[in-house]
C-alpha cells in the first residue's frame, strides 16, 4: 500500500481520528496575511478541515483550490465544503499541472508524506504568485508529529519525518524564495516564504 491508499483507507474515520486546535490554525493563517478575494492552493487538503478557515479570510470572493491524491479523502472535503469558489482536484502535487497562479499555497500536515519534497517545492513554486507565500505547517509540534510517525504501525507513514524549520526554510530559499518565518516549538511548526 502506498501515501495514497493508505489515505484513502483512513477517508471515512479521518475526522473522528484528528483534532485540530482552530485557535492555533488562527494564528498561523494570520502570518500569511490572507486578504478578501485572494487565491489559495490547498495542498493535501484531506477531508478539507482548512477550507472553513480560509473561506473566513477571502471571502466569497476569493478562490479556494484543495488537492489531494487520495480521492476518498477529497470526496469527503467536497461533501463537506460545496461553495461555488471552492475547486477540488485530485492530483499528486509533486506533478500536478494546475490552472492558474495563487496568492497562497499551503501545505498544512502534508509535508512530511511528500515522497520527493525538492520537486514538491519546485513544483508547486510554479503555481505561485511574484511575491506569493508558500505555508508549510502544523498545529502541532514537529517532535509531536514525527513521534506520532515514528510509533505508527503503518509502514506507510512510519519513515515520514518532518526536518528542523531551517531545513525546510534552506529548502524554500533553493528555489528562490525569502523566508519571512521560521516557527519550531513546542505549539506549532510554521515555514513561511515569499516568491
Ligand atoms: C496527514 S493528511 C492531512 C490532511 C489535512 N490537511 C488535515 O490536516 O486533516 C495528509 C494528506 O495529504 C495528502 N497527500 C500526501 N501526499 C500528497 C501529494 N504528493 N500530493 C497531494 N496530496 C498529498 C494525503 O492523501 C492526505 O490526505
Amino acid at each position: 500500500m502506498g501515501c495514497r491508499e493508505f489515505f484513502n483507507s483512513l477517508a471515512e474515520k479521518w475526522d473522528d481520528m484528528c483534532t485540530h486546535d482552530a485557535e492555533k490554525i488562527s494564528r498561523i493563517l494570520d502570518m500569511a496575511e490572507l486578504k478578501e478575494g485572494d487565491k489559495v492552493l490547498d495542498v493535501g487538503t484531506g477531508t478539507g478541515v482548512m477550507i472553513p478557515f480560509l473561506q473566513e479570510r477571502v471571502g466569497a470572493r476569493g478562490l479556494i483550490t484543495a488537492v489531494d491524491v487520495a480521492e476518498n479523502m477529497l470526496k469527503i472535503a467536497q461533501r463537506k465544503n460545496g461553495a461555488p469558489n471552492v475547486a477540488f482536484i485530485h492530483a499528486d502535487i509533486t506533478t500536478a499541472d494546475l490552472e492558474g497562479s495563487f496568492d497562497l499555497i499551503i501545505c498544512y500536515s502534508v509535508f512530511p508524506h511528500f515522497k520527493d519534497r525538492q520537486q514538491a517545492i519546485k513544483n508547486m513554486y510554479r503555481f505561485l504568485k511574484p511575491g506569493g507565500r508558500m505555508l508549510i505547517c502544523h498545529s502541532q509540534s514537529r517532535k509531536e508529529i514525527n513521534e506520532l510517525h515514528m510509533n505508527s504501525a503503518s509502514k506507510e507513514i512510519n519513515r515520514d519525518h518532518l526536518p528542523p524549520a531551517a531545513v525546510v526554510g534552506e529548502y524554500l530559499k533553493e528555489h528562490g524564495m525569502k523566508v519571512l518565518a521560521e516557527v519550531d516549538n513546542e505549539e506549532m511548526f510554521v515555514v513561511m516564504a515569499q516568491r
